[in-house]
């Protein structure tokens, strides 16, 4: 039953592609068993990567679909393709993509880029978005986003946890907007993988909460905030590993202070062994194949820590993924590296010897920990330092790879929008310069691809 067209804002969404990609292990036939939707497009068109997205018009996704298919009038120099951008769906009240997937998490990407659509301003859009019972975006203003991350273009990724065998995803006009609301929406799943949590990640203590926060459920939904490699070079979606699709950015932009380590590459005899508890799909060779150190000066390293600074939204946990891989000679043995891992200030773990927890040269592992960040807080902190206690070796801190990913709390994930600095008021202060930068290119390289892979 329809709602009464009086009781809600006019929605104006522009579905710019709603891409489902399911990334079921064995079928080889459709990319893995992708699904992407292309908001507003009639017929089929590959992007530049190759990647074939379907229009949403007669979409078996997209039964009796509603809306004004448009066109963006100008196609943005930074976008990474036309396809899916460059197209939306303009609807006027609330629509729900389905998808078939298999029970089993689903990475779900919903792309922005926003324009004039079909008449209606760029800033006229006020959203919310939801999925398996959870809510995505609410409010969402991604005119609003765009401006304050410097960006053209907007990529969300998700991981969700589907029960039943479909993936519905709903957009509907926010009850606040300005008497309508329109948004520009792309949507991509890959099903079949989730993060895997092999182990229940370590839970840290929130500073001055009284309790630790619950362990990750394992049908928690996720948003991916961050996804890195360390010390090497960005990986696109087509090179990401299990045909996931995920984009893993250069952590440069995100290092705390002067003191940015040293970055290295894997010995050229050193090859990147994966084993059952740490299969490829975690994470591809080329993050493990490259790192960051603190560097070879032992008294240097024992005055910094090597940190990691990483805007968030405040009243969330947030699961971090560290992933790590000795990768050069002469460090094999027990003992030779040991260090800590601090999160937010709080020693999150002591005497890390990747050795000693991978068991050997070329041996990918990786460290979860779940963190709550109160209000107020705005950044995460991540930080190394030599741990020297038990006399290793080397006094000196690596790391090959770091995921950040928000937590659901209650039904929601989504959080308000980020300001727009106003540079006339002294708001686009160096700090609020940085972190729109970080952020610019967190979101930025998001958008090439996909998403994320959690855990088992
Ligand atoms: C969305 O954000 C833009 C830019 O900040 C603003 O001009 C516009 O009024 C906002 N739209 C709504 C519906 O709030
Ligand atoms: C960590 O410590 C630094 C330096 O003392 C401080 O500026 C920062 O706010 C702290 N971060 C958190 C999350 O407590
Ligand atoms: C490194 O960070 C930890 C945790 O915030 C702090 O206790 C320690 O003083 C820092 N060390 C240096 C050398 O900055």
């Amino acid at each position: 039953m329809a709602p009464p067209a009086a009781s809600l804002p006019r929605l104006f969404l522009l579905a710019h592609v709603v891409a489902v990609a399911v990334a079921a292990s064995g079928d080889t036939t459709t990319a893995a068993g992708q699904f992407r939707v292309n908001c507003g497009a009639s017929v089929w068109a590959a992007d530049s990567e190759g990647r074939v997205w379907d229009g949403d018009d007669a979409s078996r996704f997209a039964p009796f679909v509603s809306g004004v298919a448009a066109g963006a009038p100008r196609e943005d120099p930074s976008l990474p393709s036309a396809v899916p951008y460059m197209t939306a769906r303009v609807f006027d009240s609330s629509y729900t993509y389905s998808f078939l997937v298999r029970p089993g998490r689903v990475f779900l990407r919903l792309y922005f880029y926003p324009a004039a659509y079909a008449g209606r301003g760029a800033g006229d859009a006020l959203f919310g978005v939801a999925a398996g019972g959870v809510t995505l975006l609410r409010g969402f203003n991604a005119s609003q986003a765009a401006l304050a991350l410097e960006v053209a273009y907007l990529v969300r990724e998700f991981s969700l946890y589907v029960s039943a065998g479909s993936l519905d995803v709903t957009f509907a006009p926010s009850s606040s907007g300005h008497g309508h609301a329109y948004l520009v929406p792309a949507i991509n799943a890959v099903g079949g993988r989730g993060p895997c949590l092999k182990a229940p990640p370590h839970v840290l203590w929130a500073r001055g909460s009284a309790r630790p926060p619950r362990a990750l459920l394992p049908d928690a939904a996720l948003q991916t905030m961050y996804r890195l490699n360390v010390g090497g070079t960005p990986v696109s979606p087509g090179d990401d590993s299990d045909l996931l699709y995920r984009s893993w950015d250069d952590d440069a932009p995100y290092i705390f202070g002067a003191a940015f380590g040293v970055s290295y590459v894997k010995d050229s005899n050193v090859g990147i062994q994966y084993s059952a508890s740490v299969p490829p799909y975690v994470a591809p060779a080329s993050v493990y194949a490259s790192a960051r150190s603190m560097g070879p000066a032992a008294q240097f390293n024992l005055n910094y820590n090597l940190t990691w600074l990483l805007p968030v939204d405040a009243g969330f946990r947030y699961l971090l993924r560290l992933h790590f891989c000795e990768i050069r000679y002469p460090i094999r043995r027990l003992n030779q590296r040991s260090f800590y891992v601090y999160v937010n200030n709080q020693t999150a773990q002591e005497g890390m010897d990747v050795i000693a927890l991978s068991g050997g040269i070329g041996r990918p592992v990786y460290a979860d920990y779940v963190v709550a960040v109160t209000a107020g807080q705005t950044d995460l902190w991540v930080a190394l330092h030599p741990d020297v206690n038990t006399l290793p070796q080397y006094y000196d801190a690596f790391l090959n790879g770091l995921e950040v990913f928000k937590l659901q709390t209650y039904d929601r994930l989504a959080a308000p929008s980020p300001q727009v600095p106003d540079p006339e008021a002294g708001g686009s202060s160096n700090a609020a310069q940085a972190r729109s930068k970080r952020n610019v290119a967190a979101w930025a390289a998001a958008a090439g691809g996909l998403v994320a892979v959690l855990v088992g």
